[in-house]
């Protein structure tokens, strides 16, 4: 599947039995776009980005890329657009590399690339990085480990698209900042960018913010430069 110029979400609605979490919501990514999406807890993000990375079905509504409906023969193909990072990371029990190649052909300088880009680079500096062990479900990790793993592997897959769910709610300050200028990396190599995120500091500089309130847009705010953001964001 070829994206050329936006993928647009129209009158998209989407619930769970009777509840509705999202109601009528239309907003349009275009390529290359860093696009931020925010809201108080609950108001429907998660379910957003599920719905972007073609893995919800909306129950009303379109989804158009370029202007053409996206049809449910097309959904797998349209997934594999989007590399999506979900807000609970997903790990298996299996050694560093096989969780972050996954199954997908070994390219050493891009694993060691992904691996620097997702803030994991005390792994790297340990000798035995390559076939580190890790316990069912990450137990042996933290939090931040566990979210940078999944995030090393959405990396690897060298997707057009990257979705990224609350990519630094488990990390530290500096951690943050490889995150933030990664983001921006792909923008600068011409991919698109969604961030879902509580921080400010990791949405500002986006070319578009979608805020949601219970489900409903309440607020499309457009502009930013980030430039300004990184200067802001490099004082102490
Ligand atoms: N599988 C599900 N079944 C039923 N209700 C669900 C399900 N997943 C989410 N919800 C409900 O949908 C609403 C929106 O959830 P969602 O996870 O999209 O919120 P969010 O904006 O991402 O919140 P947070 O900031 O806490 O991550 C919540 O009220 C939640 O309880
Ligand atoms: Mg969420």
């Amino acid at each position: 599947m070829v994206f050329r110029n936006q993928i647009s979400f129209k009158n998209i609605t989407f619930g769970f039995d009777d509840k509705k979490i999202l109601k009528n919501v239309s907003f349009e990514i275009r390529k290359g776009e860093f696009v931020g999406i925010k809201g108080k807890t609950g108001a429907g993000k998660s379910t957003l980005l599920y719905i972007i990375a073609g893995l919800f079905i909306p129950q009303e509504g379109d989804i158009l890329i370029d202007g053409l409906k996206l049809t449910e023969d097309q959904i797998v193909a349209y997934r594999k657009l989007i590399g999506f990072l979900p807000q609970q990371p997903f790990i298996l029990n299996a050694s560093l590399r096989e969780n972050i190649v996954f199954g997908r052909p070994f390219d050493k300088d891009k694993y060691l690339k992904v691996i620097r880009q997702a803030g994991l680079q005390e792994f790297i500096e340990k000798p035995d990085y390559m076939e580190r062990y890790i316990l069912e479900g990450g137990k042996n990790l933290s939090g931040g480990e566990r979210q940078r793993i999944h995030l090393a592997r959405v990396l690897y897959g060298d997707h057009e698209i990257y979705v990224f769910d609350e990519p630094t709610s488990n990390v530290d300050l500096k951690t943050e900042k490889i995150i933030y200028n990664t983001l921006i990396d792909l923008i600068k190599n011409g991919k698109t960018v969604v961030v879902c995120s509580h921080k400010n500091t990791l949405l500002k500089g986006a070319d578009k913010i979608v805020e949601l309130e219970n489900g409903m847009i309440k607020h499309i705010k457009i502009g930013g430069k980030e430039d300004e953001y990184i200067e802001k964001y490099d004082k102490p």
